[in-house]
């Protein structure tokens, strides 16, 4: 028996374009579970609309609509997570904006915000009932998809069957198209000494039986490297990733119930949305052992606290000397997002034998106004003018460097300035000991 009730709801991908019109708050799905066929078109009905808001996050395909000057007024990107294209895009073109969001409340803010009035999205085939998998992501979908008056999905085959709030039935949905295409991969970034030396300084401090979240960036991938020796780890993550994969398949995630840290879905490994290589999707691919759940669960600080011992793992750009972290601005410049930083680092701190990590290199070769590279350190005595702060400095637990691990929870500045100070690269310490007695940390 097959479903063929969704053959009445398949329309073009250019009938399906049609349906927005000017000052329409379009909703898109995120990163991997972008509509790439729909998105790709969608500059091709700029001279029907205008003002169209098309809310994003993490984009992953640099489609015309935001990336050509000629789509302002036509388009605007209203996005939760910047990307390399966005950056580009709202430096130079003006097409696209932030939206300032912790991600557990990104579609529930922007519900108080504005109705949608289109959703785009992408999902699996129907299997014989009708149900489809939203696959990748169901960050905020569920949400928006709910509220949308018109909700368009994009069937692709090669997409992995997820379980849990991803399976919805095609009655939900108002229109389908189709458009087969090999969800995009984020290349695992090759390790350097010093991720590994990070690595080292947070595995040694992640106990067995502990539950993890590991963030965006080279670093975390590293740290799961790190964390090959553990025994009965789980995982309740907002992003599932390859490292994961690899900590599975070693054996290292815990299988049977009793060993579970993870104790809002016993026995499930747990995230929002999925990113990564082919493995990764594969290894999702009808797994029951996955769940993905909505963001505005999985990320609420609330439900991460009732796992034992949760770990979060999240790096950053910059911390000031009283441990105000800049996870998401270079200056005044928006890098990427909040995203699940500070629900991630607020519920394991909430956790009973919870512990957070913020890890950095403590320098980068940062690009000056001229192009040219100069070396700075991440710890600064003050965030530099135009910092967003991803964490505020009363939620933060560790601070990671290649020079060690320190414990900011709780302490006073004198204490947090000497801390950072000691982890801080050799060649920047004096300068920064100097700083803070100026500021009167020291
Ligand atoms: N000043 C100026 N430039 C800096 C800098 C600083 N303090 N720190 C880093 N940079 C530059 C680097 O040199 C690099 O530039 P390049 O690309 O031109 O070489 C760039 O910024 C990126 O730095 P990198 O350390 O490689 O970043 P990353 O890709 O590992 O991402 C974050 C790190 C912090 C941006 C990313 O983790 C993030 O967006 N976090 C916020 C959201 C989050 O943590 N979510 C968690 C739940 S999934």
């Amino acid at each position: 028996m097959s479903y063929a009730g969704h053959q009445n709801k398949l329309i073009s991908i250019e009938e399906a374009l049609a349906k927005i019109r000017s000052n329409d708050c379009v909703i898109s799905a995120l990163g991997a579970a972008e509509p790439v066929g729909m998105l790709e078109q969608l500059h091709t009905i700029a001279d029907h609309v205008e003002n169209v808001a098309v809310s994003t996050c993490l984009p992953v395909h640099p489609v015309k609509w935001f990336t050509d000057p000629a789509m302002k007024g036509h388009f605007i990107n209203h996005a939760w997570f910047y990307s390399p294209s966005i950056r580009k895009a709202a430096a130079e073109l003006g097409t696209c904006t932030f939206v300032p969001n912790h991600l557990h409340l990104a579609g529930l803010d922007r519900l108080a915000y504005r109705k949608p009035n289109v959703f785009l999205g992408t999902c699996t085939p129907p299997d014989r009932f009708g149900y489809v998998s939203l696959s990748l992501s169901v960050t905020y979908e569920r949400e928006l998809m709910e509220a949308a008056d018109i909700v368009i999905l994009e069937i692709n085959e090669c997409l992995p069957r997820t379980y849990g709030d991803t399976i919805i039935h095609l009655d939900e949905v108002d229109f389908v198209v189709e458009h087969a295409r090999a969800p995009v991969e984020l290349p695992i970034p090759e390790s350097e000494e010093r991720d590994h030396m990070i690595g080292r300084h947070i595995g040694e401090l992640i106990e067995d039986g502990s539950t993890i979240q590991l963030g965006i960036g080279g670093i975390p991938n590293a740290v799961a490297g790190e964390l090959m020796n553990k025994k009965d780890l789980s995982i309740h993550t907002e992003m599932f990733t390859d490292g994961m994969v690899d900590l599975y398949e070693a054996g290292v995630i815990g299988k049977t119930p009793h060993s579970f840290g993870q104790k809002v879905l016993t026995g499930k490994m747990v995230a929002t949305f999925a990113l990564g290589t082919k493995k990764l999707y594969d290894f999702l691919d009808r797994n029951p052992a996955v769940a993905l759940m909505r963001g505005s669960w999985v990320n609420n600080p609330y439900v991460i606290a009732r796992n034992k011992k949760q770990v979060s793992i999240n790096t950053t750009l910059e911390v000031d000397l009283t441990g105000q972290v800049c996870s998401e601005s270079i200056g005044p410049m928006q890098f990427s997002g909040t995203g699940g930083q500070a629900d991630t680092a607020i519920g394991a701190q909430m956790s009973e034998g919870g512990k957070s990590f913020i890890a950095l290199y403590s320098t980068a070769d940062a690009k000056q106004a001229d192009g040219t590279r100069k070396t700075i350190s991440k710890i600064t005595p003050m965030l530099t003018p135009g910092a967003n702060v991803t964490l505020h400095r009363a939620n933060v637990d560790y601070v990671v460097t290649e020079y060690g691990a320190v414990r900011l929870r709780g302490a006073p500045i004198c204490d947090r300035a000497r801390m950072l100070i000691s982890i801080a690269h050799p060649d920047f310490r004096e300068g920064l000991t100097e700083q803070a007695k100026k500021l009167g940390y020291l």
